[in-house]
């Protein structure tokens, strides 16, 4: 598969999206932003891939939407032709987990697009922020949402109006990250952790990131009726099956194809 913004590396039934714009700091413009779709789409859809890594390179998770494309937007060409809308979110409607992994910065919509992963790792020398009132907006992809419902509201409003970056430390601390690692092993580590997932029940994986989510957006007395569902669907299936009768056996389980 070949794309102009974006390279792919498989590992298994793990597969890797590097955003590649590096003379634009993966700045995120609208080519990479259909590829991406286009990319999880496919792996989502792919029997062979249970878990997809979202990453950058080792500078640059993605430094922001792209500044000179948008710079002489007019409302015309944001609000009726849907910026943002029309291609940031496909990774909002992927099933499968994925993994984000940051080294260097994650700014602006870089930050944003991290925080729509399920998981984020992130190199020591990983750098979040949400600087777009330096250039005269507000966040468009959700940074005014989804880092106050991670960090805190006090926590989110000192990264939105001061622009001030927070490191791989604080971001651990704040909530932000689930781990961080040294930045030449980063990538190792984030395979070893998207392997071990991979090797769990993919249909399991999905229930569970799909309960996950409906946390944000319903009661706890919803949410908890809704992951009670899947738990008693879970009984018949063979994921289920498997994974108790190996315990049992004092053996690893095989989720192959369950
Ligand atoms: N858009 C377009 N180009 C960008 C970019 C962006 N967001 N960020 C960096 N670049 C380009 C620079 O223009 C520069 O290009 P040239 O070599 O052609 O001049 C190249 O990438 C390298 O950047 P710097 O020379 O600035 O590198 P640096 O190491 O000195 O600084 C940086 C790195 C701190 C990331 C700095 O580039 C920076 O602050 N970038 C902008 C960050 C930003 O404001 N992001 C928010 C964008 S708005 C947004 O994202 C809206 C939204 O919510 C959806």
């Amino acid at each position: 598969m070949q794309y102009a913004d974006l390279l792919i590396e498989n590992h298994g039934k793990v597969v890797v999206i590097r955003l590649n714009r590096p003379k634009a700091m993966n700045a995120l413009n609208d080519n990479m932003m259909n590829e991406l779709g286009d990319a999880l789409y496919k792996f989502d859809a792919d029997p062979s891939v249970n878990v997809i890594v979202l990453t950058g390179s080792e500078k640059v998770f993605a430094a922001g939407a792209d500044i000179a494309a948008m710079a002489n937007y007019t409302y015309a060409d944001t609000y009726p032709g849907n910026y943002i809308g029309r291609n940031w979110e496909h990774i909002l409607n992927v099933r499968k987990p994925v993994i984000g992994v940051v080294a260097g910065y994650a700014l602006g919509g870089g930050c944003e697009l991290a925080m729509m992963c399920d998981m984020l790792i992130a190199a020591d020398s990983a750098k979040f922020g949400q600087p777009e009132i330096k250039v005269g907006v507000t966040p468009g992809a959700g940074g005014t949402q989804r880092l106050p419902r991670t960090i805190g509201k006090y926590k989110a409003m000192d990264m939105l109006l001061t622009c001030r970056m927070i490191d791989a430390a604080e971001a651990e601390r704040n909530g932000l990250v689930s781990r961080v690692f040294p930045a030449d092993k980063v990538m190792e580590e984030a395979l070893a952790i998207a392997n071990s997932i991979a090797g769990m029940s993919v249909s399991v994986a999905m229930a569970i990131k799909d309960s996950v989510n409906r946390a944000f957006e319903t009661t706890l007395t919803e949410g908890v009726r809704y992951e009670r569902r899947y738990f008693h669907a879970g009984f018949g299936t063979e994921a289920q099956k498997e994974g108790m009768s190996a315990f049992l056996e004092k053996r690893a389980p095989n989720f192959e194809g369950k």
